[in-house]
């Protein structure tokens, strides 16, 4: 393999320039070429590709978003959308390709692999919702980012004795509501692994009341409802005063956490080390610590690992 590419696809996510300065830098140090694709898969199909050097990554690490854009394309999922950039790959001479982002952009790099163009994919997406790894870079970042919302809502949350409905995302996965209700002490955790019981949401908010409690913070997962039905539900049940706070694309920006920096170059130099030794069609993640690869088969058909546990710890310590 003499040549390579690298491109990030679907939403974006902090860590992702971080992962594309890993696999360009380790590219590099293997005396291979690398070009970046610009655009995701719409970059791919047109032949947005520019060849990358060692300074073209310098002072990227630490910087959120991804310089490489990134698109969500429809037209690739089509035999044609792949036909066309098949066709600019052989044009360029690239003879593997490193995509990163969520399960959507995987299906498009098994894809390409299974018609002989080897790829690798990195696990890039703020949802933490790919099977095979631990976690997804961007994660740790977007929870610190409402971690930092949660506090500041509790302020004005005691001052007004409002309860507060704050609405993450992560798609179909509760893990960022999960998580930053945890390490945010939320009262109540929505999340669409576990079916909520408005009578128990509902109660949880009078025992609270009733033992003195200023402010009720309740995390929502946008995959189980919006906010606003969501404490209209409350309101009508609880006659409180409600807010809610929908966080919004603000959950994907910003600079990358140490975590996310460090979990991208490992990913990344993981990914090229794949290609180099002549591997396709697998996904690089972490597991306990250690960096592992999975071929796209087993990470769609492996299920998406929810701590229950953690889920019931959150709702003993908000008793
Ligand atoms: O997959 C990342 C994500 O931010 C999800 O959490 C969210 O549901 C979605 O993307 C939003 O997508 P868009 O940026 O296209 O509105």
């Amino acid at each position: 393999m003499k040549t390579i590419g690298v491109l990030t696809s679907g939403g974006d996510s902090p860590g992702m320039n971080a992962a594309v300065r890993a696999v360009v830098r380790k590219a590099i140090y293997h005396d291979l070429n690398v070009y970046g694709i610009y655009q995701g898969y719409s970059g791919l199909m047109t032949g947005n590709f520019k060849k990358l050097e060692l300074g073209s990554v310098g002072d990227i690490i630490h910087r959120g978003g991804t310089i490489l854009y990134t698109a969500r394309s429809e037209d690739f999922k089509t035999a044609e959308g792949q036909r066309q950039g098949i066709e600019q790959l052989k044009k360029h001479g690239i003879e593997g390709l490193v995509v990163i982002g969520g399960d959507g952009s995987f299906k498009g790099a098994q894809k390409l692999s299974e018609q002989g163009i080897p790829c690798i994919g990195l696990p890039g997406t703020i949802d933490n919702d790919i099977a095979g790894t631990d976690y997804t870079v961007g994660f740790n970042t977007a929870l610190h980012t409402v971690i930092d919302a949660i506090d500041k809502i509790r302020d004005t949350a005691t001052s007004h004795e409002r309860t507060f409905i704050i609405e993450v995302m992560g798609r179909h996965a509760g893990d960022i509501a999960l998580w930053a209700g945890l390490a945010g002490g939320a009262e109540t955790i929505i999340i669409p692994e576990i079916e909520f019981k408005l009578s128990d949401v509902v109660g949880r908010i009078k025992s609270g009341q009733q033992r003195g409690k200023k402010h009720t913070i309740i995390v929502l997962a946008e995959g189980v409802s919006n906010g606003m039905d969501f404490a209209k539900l409350i309101k009508e049940e609880t006659n409180l005063d409600t807010r809610v706070t929908v966080l919004g694309h603000i959950q994907r920006g910003g600079n990358p956490t140490a975590f996310d920096r460090v979990l991208a170059s490992r990913l990344g130099g993981r990914a090229v080390e794949l290609l180099i030794e002549g591997k396709a069609g697998r996904a690089v993640g972490m597991e306990q610590n250690k960096i592992v690869d999975y071929s796209f088969d087993e990470v769609f058909s492996l299920p998406h690992k929810f701590d229950e546990s953690m889920y019931k710890l959150s709702q003993e310590l908000s008793i």
